[in-house]
Protein backbone atom coordinates (compact mmCIF):
# COMPACT_ATOMS: atom_id res chain seq x y z
CA UNK A 1 0.00 0.00 0.00
CA UNK A 2 0.73 3.69 -0.17
CA UNK A 3 0.77 4.97 3.07
CA UNK A 4 0.93 8.91 3.84
CA UNK A 5 2.04 9.49 7.38
CA UNK A 6 1.31 13.35 9.06
CA UNK A 7 2.50 15.50 11.89
CA UNK A 8 4.02 18.25 13.56
CA UNK A 9 8.01 17.79 14.33
CA UNK A 10 7.95 15.50 17.03
CA UNK A 11 4.50 13.83 16.35
CA UNK A 12 6.49 10.61 15.96
CA UNK A 13 6.48 9.80 12.37
CA UNK A 14 10.18 9.00 11.96
CA UNK A 15 9.29 6.41 14.72
CA UNK A 16 5.68 4.73 13.29
CA UNK A 17 7.06 4.75 9.95
CA UNK A 18 9.93 2.09 10.92
CA UNK A 19 6.58 0.13 12.43
CA UNK A 20 4.39 0.35 9.46
CA UNK A 21 7.57 -0.44 6.77
CA UNK A 22 8.14 -3.97 8.85
CA UNK A 23 4.31 -4.81 8.90
CA UNK A 24 3.53 -4.16 5.24
CA UNK A 25 7.13 -4.61 3.73
CA UNK A 26 6.88 -1.09 2.05
CA UNK A 27 9.86 1.71 2.16
CA UNK A 28 10.03 4.36 4.49
CA UNK A 29 11.04 7.38 2.52
CA UNK A 30 11.29 10.29 4.33
CA UNK A 31 12.11 13.76 2.67
CA UNK A 32 14.35 14.42 6.38
CA UNK A 33 16.67 11.79 6.22
CA UNK A 34 17.38 12.38 2.53
CA UNK A 35 18.31 15.67 2.94
CA UNK A 36 20.40 14.93 6.15
CA UNK A 37 21.87 12.89 3.54
CA UNK A 38 22.67 15.89 1.49
CA UNK A 39 23.15 18.92 3.80
CA UNK A 40 25.94 19.97 1.68
CA UNK A 41 24.90 20.08 -1.54
CA UNK A 42 25.07 23.10 -4.19
CA UNK A 43 22.05 24.15 -5.30
CA UNK A 44 23.53 28.07 -5.26
CA UNK A 45 21.85 27.90 -9.11
CA UNK A 46 17.99 27.71 -7.86
CA UNK A 47 18.49 31.37 -6.17
CA UNK A 48 16.85 31.29 -2.81
CA UNK A 49 18.49 32.23 0.73
CA UNK A 50 21.17 29.82 1.19
CA UNK A 51 23.28 27.68 -1.28
CA UNK A 52 22.62 24.40 0.71
CA UNK A 53 19.87 22.36 2.25
CA UNK A 54 21.79 21.79 5.36
CA UNK A 55 21.54 25.52 5.91
CA UNK A 56 17.48 25.64 5.46
CA UNK A 57 17.48 22.86 7.79
CA UNK A 58 19.07 24.20 10.69
CA UNK A 59 17.38 27.53 10.27
CA UNK A 60 14.08 25.05 11.02
CA UNK A 61 13.42 26.31 7.75
CA UNK A 62 11.88 24.65 4.72
CA UNK A 63 14.13 23.18 1.98
CA UNK A 64 13.59 24.98 -1.75
CA UNK A 65 10.25 22.85 -3.46
CA UNK A 66 12.36 21.88 -6.26
CA UNK A 67 14.72 20.15 -4.83
CA UNK A 68 12.45 18.23 -2.12
CA UNK A 69 9.79 17.38 -5.05
CA UNK A 70 12.64 15.53 -6.94
CA UNK A 71 13.71 13.62 -4.17
CA UNK A 72 10.19 12.39 -3.68
CA UNK A 73 9.96 11.86 -7.14
CA UNK A 74 13.17 9.79 -7.63
CA UNK A 75 12.09 7.93 -4.22
CA UNK A 76 8.36 6.89 -4.98
CA UNK A 77 9.32 5.63 -8.38
CA UNK A 78 12.03 2.94 -6.60
CA UNK A 79 9.23 1.77 -4.15
CA UNK A 80 6.07 -0.47 -4.70
CA UNK A 81 4.72 0.40 -1.59
CA UNK A 82 5.79 3.16 0.14
CA UNK A 83 5.31 5.25 3.85
CA UNK A 84 5.69 8.97 3.04
CA UNK A 85 7.11 10.47 6.22
CA UNK A 86 8.31 14.49 6.45
CA UNK A 87 6.66 15.59 2.72
CA UNK A 88 3.98 17.38 2.02
CA UNK A 89 4.56 19.93 3.98
CA UNK A 90 3.36 22.77 2.26
CA UNK A 91 0.01 23.04 -0.76
CA UNK A 92 2.32 23.07 -3.77
CA UNK A 93 4.01 20.30 -2.51
CA UNK A 94 0.14 18.50 -1.94
CA UNK A 95 -0.11 18.96 -5.43
CA UNK A 96 2.62 18.01 -6.79
CA UNK A 97 2.21 14.83 -4.52
CA UNK A 98 -1.28 13.80 -6.30
CA UNK A 99 -0.07 14.42 -10.02
CA UNK A 100 2.83 11.84 -9.23
CA UNK A 101 1.17 9.50 -7.01
CA UNK A 102 -2.19 7.48 -5.30
CA UNK A 103 -2.59 7.36 -1.70
CA UNK A 104 -4.41 4.11 -0.05
CA UNK A 105 -4.04 5.94 3.75
CA UNK A 106 -3.70 9.35 5.06
CA UNK A 107 -3.05 9.68 8.26
CA UNK A 108 -2.47 11.87 10.88
CA UNK A 109 -0.69 11.91 14.14
CA UNK A 110 -1.85 14.37 16.88
CA UNK A 111 0.16 15.45 20.17
CA UNK A 112 -0.19 18.40 21.99
CA UNK A 113 2.58 21.51 21.51
CA UNK A 114 3.99 20.93 25.10
CA UNK A 115 4.63 17.77 24.87
CA UNK A 116 6.36 17.88 21.29
CA UNK A 117 8.93 20.58 22.58
CA UNK A 118 9.83 17.85 24.74
CA UNK A 119 10.12 15.17 22.78
CA UNK A 120 12.04 16.95 20.72
CA UNK A 121 14.71 18.87 22.81
CA UNK A 122 15.52 15.36 24.30
CA UNK A 123 15.46 13.31 21.41
CA UNK A 124 19.16 11.51 20.74
CA UNK A 125 20.35 10.39 17.72
CA UNK A 126 22.42 7.23 16.57
CA UNK A 127 25.34 8.89 14.03
CA UNK A 128 25.75 5.61 12.48
CA UNK A 129 22.62 3.96 12.00
CA UNK A 130 19.88 7.00 12.74
CA UNK A 131 18.15 5.36 15.59
CA UNK A 132 15.99 7.47 17.88
CA UNK A 133 16.16 7.53 21.38
CA UNK A 134 15.22 9.65 23.96
CA UNK A 135 16.46 10.83 26.87
CA UNK A 136 13.78 10.26 29.35
CA UNK A 137 11.41 8.06 27.34
CA UNK A 138 13.32 5.78 25.73
CA UNK A 139 17.02 5.15 26.84
CA UNK A 140 19.58 3.05 25.37
CA UNK A 141 20.88 0.38 27.54
CA UNK A 142 24.03 1.79 27.73
CA UNK A 143 24.05 5.89 28.24
CA UNK A 144 25.22 7.09 25.04
CA UNK A 145 25.53 4.26 22.87
CA UNK A 146 23.10 2.87 20.23
CA UNK A 147 21.52 -0.12 21.40
CA UNK A 148 21.28 -1.20 17.25
CA UNK A 149 25.02 -0.62 16.44
CA UNK A 150 26.80 0.83 18.71
CA UNK A 151 26.94 3.85 17.55
CA UNK A 152 27.36 7.13 19.37
CA UNK A 153 24.06 9.19 20.54
CA UNK A 154 23.99 13.25 19.06
CA UNK A 155 21.71 15.52 18.87
CA UNK A 156 20.09 16.68 16.18
CA UNK A 157 21.21 20.33 14.79
CA UNK A 158 17.80 21.45 14.67
CA UNK A 159 16.15 19.84 18.35
CA UNK A 160 17.45 23.34 20.09
CA UNK A 161 14.18 24.61 21.97
CA UNK A 162 14.60 27.66 19.73
CA UNK A 163 14.92 26.12 16.38
CA UNK A 164 12.01 23.66 17.47
CA UNK A 165 10.03 26.80 18.06
CA UNK A 166 10.60 28.05 15.16
CA UNK A 167 9.63 24.60 13.03
CA UNK A 168 6.57 24.48 14.99
CA UNK A 169 5.54 28.05 13.22
CA UNK A 170 6.88 26.72 9.52
CA UNK A 171 4.36 23.75 10.60
CA UNK A 172 1.38 26.12 11.69
CA UNK A 173 1.78 28.52 8.85
CA UNK A 174 2.67 26.00 5.64
CA UNK A 175 2.03 22.30 6.99
CA UNK A 176 -1.69 22.53 8.73
CA UNK A 177 -2.75 23.77 5.41
CA UNK A 178 -1.81 20.41 3.63
CA UNK A 179 -3.85 18.46 6.72
CA UNK A 180 -7.13 20.64 6.39
CA UNK A 181 -6.70 20.34 2.46
CA UNK A 182 -6.76 16.14 2.84
CA UNK A 183 -9.19 16.96 5.70
CA UNK A 184 -11.88 18.56 3.64
CA UNK A 185 -11.40 15.91 0.59
CA UNK A 186 -12.71 13.24 3.63
CA UNK A 187 -9.36 11.05 3.64
CA UNK A 188 -7.64 11.94 6.96
CA UNK A 189 -7.61 9.46 9.81
CA UNK A 190 -6.81 11.08 13.36
CA UNK A 191 -4.63 9.10 15.26
CA UNK A 192 -4.25 10.46 18.80
CA UNK A 193 -0.33 10.50 18.99
CA UNK A 194 0.18 10.75 23.33
CA UNK A 195 0.67 7.51 24.44
CA UNK A 196 3.85 5.32 24.16
CA UNK A 197 5.22 4.44 21.17
CA UNK A 198 3.27 1.01 21.25
CA UNK A 199 0.22 2.32 22.53
CA UNK A 200 0.04 4.95 19.08
CA UNK A 201 1.04 1.65 16.98
CA UNK A 202 -2.02 -0.17 18.14
CA UNK A 203 -4.37 2.51 17.30
CA UNK A 204 -2.29 3.80 14.07
CA UNK A 205 -2.03 -0.31 12.58
CA UNK A 206 -5.57 -0.35 13.15
CA UNK A 207 -7.06 2.67 11.58
CA UNK A 208 -5.01 1.51 8.63
CA UNK A 209 -5.86 -1.73 8.73
CA UNK A 210 -9.85 -0.39 8.59
CA UNK A 211 -8.98 1.99 5.92
CA UNK A 212 -7.06 -0.23 2.97
P1 LIG B 1 12.25 16.09 9.37
O1 LIG B 1 13.43 15.25 9.59
O2 LIG B 1 11.12 15.58 8.56
O3 LIG B 1 11.77 16.56 10.79
P2 LIG B 1 10.30 16.79 11.41
O4 LIG B 1 9.14 16.73 10.52
O5 LIG B 1 10.48 18.04 12.13
O6 LIG B 1 10.06 15.53 12.19
P3 LIG B 1 10.96 14.88 13.25
O7 LIG B 1 11.88 13.88 12.62
O8 LIG B 1 11.63 15.93 14.10
O9 LIG B 1 9.89 14.17 14.17
P4 LIG B 1 9.04 12.87 13.95
O10 LIG B 1 7.60 13.23 13.80
O11 LIG B 1 9.64 11.99 12.89
O12 LIG B 1 9.19 12.22 15.38
P5 LIG B 1 10.19 11.07 15.88
O13 LIG B 1 9.62 9.74 15.57
O14 LIG B 1 11.58 11.35 15.46
O15 LIG B 1 12.68 17.47 8.70
C1 LIG B 1 13.80 18.21 9.13
C2 LIG B 1 14.01 19.42 8.25
O16 LIG B 1 14.24 19.00 6.89
C3 LIG B 1 12.85 20.39 8.14
O17 LIG B 1 12.84 21.32 9.20
C4 LIG B 1 13.14 21.04 6.77
O18 LIG B 1 14.17 21.99 6.88
C5 LIG B 1 13.65 19.89 5.96
N1 LIG B 1 12.57 19.19 5.24
C6 LIG B 1 12.15 17.91 5.46
N2 LIG B 1 11.13 17.60 4.63
C7 LIG B 1 10.90 18.71 3.88
C8 LIG B 1 9.95 19.03 2.87
N3 LIG B 1 9.01 18.14 2.48
N4 LIG B 1 9.98 20.27 2.33
C9 LIG B 1 10.90 21.15 2.72
N5 LIG B 1 11.82 20.92 3.67
C10 LIG B 1 11.82 19.72 4.25
O19 LIG B 1 10.05 11.29 17.45
C11 LIG B 1 10.58 12.46 18.08
C12 LIG B 1 11.11 12.09 19.48
O20 LIG B 1 10.04 11.65 20.33
C13 LIG B 1 12.13 10.95 19.51
O21 LIG B 1 13.07 11.23 20.51
C14 LIG B 1 11.31 9.72 19.87
O22 LIG B 1 12.09 8.76 20.55
C15 LIG B 1 10.24 10.31 20.76
N6 LIG B 1 8.94 9.66 20.62
C16 LIG B 1 8.36 9.17 19.49
N7 LIG B 1 7.14 8.66 19.76
C17 LIG B 1 6.95 8.85 21.11
C18 LIG B 1 5.87 8.55 22.01
N8 LIG B 1 4.75 7.93 21.56
N9 LIG B 1 6.00 8.90 23.32
C19 LIG B 1 7.15 9.49 23.77
N10 LIG B 1 8.20 9.80 22.96
C20 LIG B 1 8.09 9.49 21.66
ZN1 LIG C 1 22.88 2.91 15.71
Amino acid sequence: PNILLLGPPGAGKGTQSGNIAEEYGVDHVTTGDALRGNKGMDISDLDVAYDTPGEFMDAGELVPDAVVNEIVKTALNEADGYVLDGYPRNLDQAQYLGDITDLDVVALLEVPREELVERLTGRRVCDDCGTNYHVEFDQPDEAGVCDECGGELVQREDDTEETVRDRLSVFDENTQPVIDHYDEQGELVRIDGEGTPDEVWSALGAAIEATL
